[in-house]
């Protein structure tokens, strides 16, 4: 029997292990991956190599690895129904990276901003991971002939990156192998902006604590941030137009509005002709009320991390049979010896 559309797609996602998970990556990433899961079948994976790309993270990983495990299932994504697992347990991710790397030109790496943006100024000295970075994300989601990826906006180069290896591939050994994944950005908050410069998005790497939600933050935290969050003097605006000038703004009624899971204008009409001070004390309840709920889950789920372990060697082993097996056909495509 013909599979139905949905039986058909397979998700896949992953976060970085590199600490200070923020309202960011729930909102822009995780918070859509928990409606999808209803539907669909999904592989959301804590991408731990990908993670080793910035030196500045080895020593924590593990840590953050397991952190990023409870977020996904405080968060509310099902273990049983989903996989989870961990990048650097399934082989197969840094097989096919290499493979992948032998059909993607350099010149497409060339142009990827985010390698751009971390290497800096000194080019030279950046490490060759960081530059192949955007390759080991298309094995990731080749791997397990994934159809699409929710991710937050600034993902969406590498997508189509992998979407251009996924055809060069194909082309190459005149096959239909890989499905061409699609992106899924969306929602209201694609793109969260750091709460004290809005035209710079909010990052874990941001020195600054106070440009962002943590999902560990405590309810004065947060109340405090969202108080000191930057404004501007002009009162709240009657309609979105215009609003392209003030960038904070437009972050703060995104925020609220993807919590809320209503429109923009909805947030619009509702706090018009009230003042900032009377909605930004709306907007910290609304996050420390989601927010206090995963982080106390969050810390459940890791004082005795058995459990999270058994989720993710489980999660490992699903993985692994779907990723050993597309491996399989994939070296009997190239025609490796003894595939
Ligand atoms: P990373 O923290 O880089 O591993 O990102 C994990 C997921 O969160 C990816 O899908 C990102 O696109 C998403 N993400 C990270 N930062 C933001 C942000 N400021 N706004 C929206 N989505 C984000
Ligand atoms: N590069 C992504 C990020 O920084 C994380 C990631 C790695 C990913 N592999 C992936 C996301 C595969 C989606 C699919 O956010």
């Amino acid at each position: 029997m013909e599979k139905s559309e949905e039986e058909a797609k397979l998700i896949f996602s992953g976060v970085q292990p590199t600490g200070n998970l923020h309202l960011g990556n729930y909102l822009g990433a995780i918070k859509n991956w928990v409606e999808l899961q209803k539907k669909t079948k999904c592989i959301f994976c804590i991408v731990d190599l990908h993670a080793i790309t910035t030196q500045d993270n080895q020593n924590r990983i593990l840590k953050n690895t397991r952190e990023v495990a409870a977020a996904y299932i405080a968060s509310g994504i099902d273990p049983k129904k989903n996989i989870i697992f961990v990048q650097s347990n399934v082989t197969g991710h840094s097989e096919l990276s290499w493979i992948l790397s032998c059909h993607t030109p350099i010149g497409w790496l060339n142009r990827m901003t985010q390698f751009k943006d971390k290497a800096g100024k000194n080019k030279e000295r950046a490490a060759l991971g960081l530059y192949s970075y955007p390759v080991l994300m298309a094995a990731d989601i080749l791997l397990y002939k994934s159809t699409h990826v929710p991710v937050g906006e600034d993902q969406k180069q590498h997508l189509e990156l992998s979407r251009d290896i996924a055809q060069a591939f194909n082309r190459y050994y005149d096959v239909n192998f890989f499905p061409v994944p699609e992106p899924i950005i969306t929602g209201n908050a694609t793109r969260v902006m750091s709460l004290k410069d809005g035209s710079k998005k909010m990052s874990k790497s941001d020195p600054s604590d106070q440009s962002r939600v943590n999902l560990s933050d405590d309810s004065e935290e947060i109340k405090k941030k969202i108080q000191k969050a930057k404004t501007d003097s002009e009162p709240f605006p009657s309609s979105l137009e215009n609003l392209d000038d003030r960038p904070e703004i437009k972050n703060l009624i995104n925020i609220f509005s993807s919590l809320k899971n209503n429109s923009p204008e909805e947030t619009i009409a509702q706090y018009l002709s009230k003042d900032f001070k009377y909605f930004k004390e709306e907007l910290s309840n609304l996050i420390i009320e989601r927010v206090s709920k995963i982080s106390s889950e969050m810390q459940k789920l890791l004082r005795d991390y058995t459990y999270l372990d058994s989720i993710l060697i489980q999660g490992s082993e699903r993985a692994n049979e779907i990723a050993e097996t597309n491996i399989k056909e994939l070296k009997k495509i190239i025609g490796f010896f003894g595939s």
